[in-house]
């Protein structure tokens, strides 16, 4: 589908917050059955930051937020939505973005959450971007967090060593230059929904001690079947987001996928043939943080100095649901 309307919406700041806990691999391999080699070697993780017990997913977007309203110059009060992307909500209801609102002291504006699994993120910026060309909004907070270890089974070697928490975000806005968002694609298949679920919690199996016994309001994942997918699933988002914005594989300056697994990410810039050193890759230091993962690499490229005005930065994701998406942005 080529996109009638040329205008394009960007980034103005970005940030992202981490809790001070670091939890090592050598700290995992006196919990569970684990090695730090068999980590490092599956999944290319190191550590991982885990929430405190009286920090939930807002404390951390709250963090980030205000961090990406400084990187942007901006005050709160500059903001006209808040978007946030999580599948760690604070609570059921109110949303975690209202929480957010009330933790930045924002004006009464819009605020709500999306669920869409690690590409929360995308979703968000694919959704914002209608919301600011509609003119509807013109300032949008998207912001992204997790508290994962939150929902983890601790005794459970196959998903414990995978999971972090953070959040990040950005501001978005019209581009009234060339950079931007150049097009993007999303995409669910909700017929593969229990491959990677909190099985227990909602209403199909609401909180009961038996639930709790069984460990039910933890993330449940079939690891390798969610590889297969996500790997197969990335690269279509790759390849239909390129030529929707009349790019080759060659144009990409930098790609950042969500860092769900090191092997997943090698992959992908295999089969884009993207050198390695243009795949942004940060999972050593924060495992899967979810949606949090993509907004944290672009904060870090860009302070790096990686990127330079121009660039063509391909996102991409995978995640519960499953969902997956892709966008292209010249920086
Ligand atoms: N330490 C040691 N051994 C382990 C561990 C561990 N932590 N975990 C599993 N094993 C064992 C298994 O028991 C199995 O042993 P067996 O052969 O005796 O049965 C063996 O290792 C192989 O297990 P697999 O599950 O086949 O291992 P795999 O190579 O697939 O790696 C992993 C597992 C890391 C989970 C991988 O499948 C993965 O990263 N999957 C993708 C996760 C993902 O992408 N999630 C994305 C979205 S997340 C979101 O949306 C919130």
């Amino acid at each position: 589908m080529e996109r009638k309307d040329k205008r394009k919406i960007k980034i103005t700041g970005t940030g992202f917050y981490v809790p001070d806990k670091v939890l090592t691999n050598f700290d995992l391999e006196k919990m569970v059955n684990t090695s730090d080699e068999w980590i490092f070697t599956r999944t290319g993780i190191k550590e991982r930051r885990i929430a405190s017990k009286d920090q939930a997913t807002s404390d951390l977007a709250i963090e980030a937020s205000k961090l990406t309203l400084k990187d942007a110059g901006l005050k709160v009060k500059d903001i006209d939505l808040i978007i946030t992307a999580t599948s760690t909500p604070d609570t059921i209801f109110p949303s975690t973005a209202c929480w957010i609102q009330k933790g930045l002291g924002a004006d009464i504006i819009p605020a709500f959450d999306i669920s869409a699994g690690c590409t929360g993120f995308l979703y968000g910026m694919i959704l914002a971007e209608s919301m600011i060309l509609n003119g509807q909004h013109k300032r949008i907070l998207l912001v992204g967090g997790e508290a994962l270890t939150k929902v983890t089974n601790w005794k459970n070697r196959n998903t414990c060593i995978l999971f972090g928490d953070a959040a990040g975000a950005a501001i978005l806005e019209e581009s009234h230059d060339d950079s931007g968002m150049l097009s993007y694609y999303w995409k669910a298949d909700g017929n593969l929904g229990d491959l990677l679920y909190q099985p227990a919690g909602g209403t199909r199996i609401p909180a009961s001690t038996q639930s709790l016994a069984q460990d039910l309001h933890c993330l449940q994942m079939k690891g390798n079947e969610v590889f297969k997918h996500a790997v197969k699933r990335m690269e279509e988002a790759a390849l239909e987001v390129l030529e929707r914005a009349g790019l080759k594989k060659e144009d990409i300056d930098f790609l950042i996928p969500h860092q769900a697994n090191k092997r997943i990410i090698e992959a992908i810039g295999r089969r884009l043939r993207v050198p390695p050193e243009k795949v942004y890759s940060n999972i050593h230091k924060y495992g899967n943080v979810s949606v949090a993962s993509i907004p944290i690499c672009l904060h870090e490229l860009s302070q790096e100095g990686k990127l330079k005005k121009g660039d063509i930065v391909l996102m991409d994701a995978f995640g519960a649901g499953f969902t997956w998406a892709a966008v292209t942005y010249r920086w």
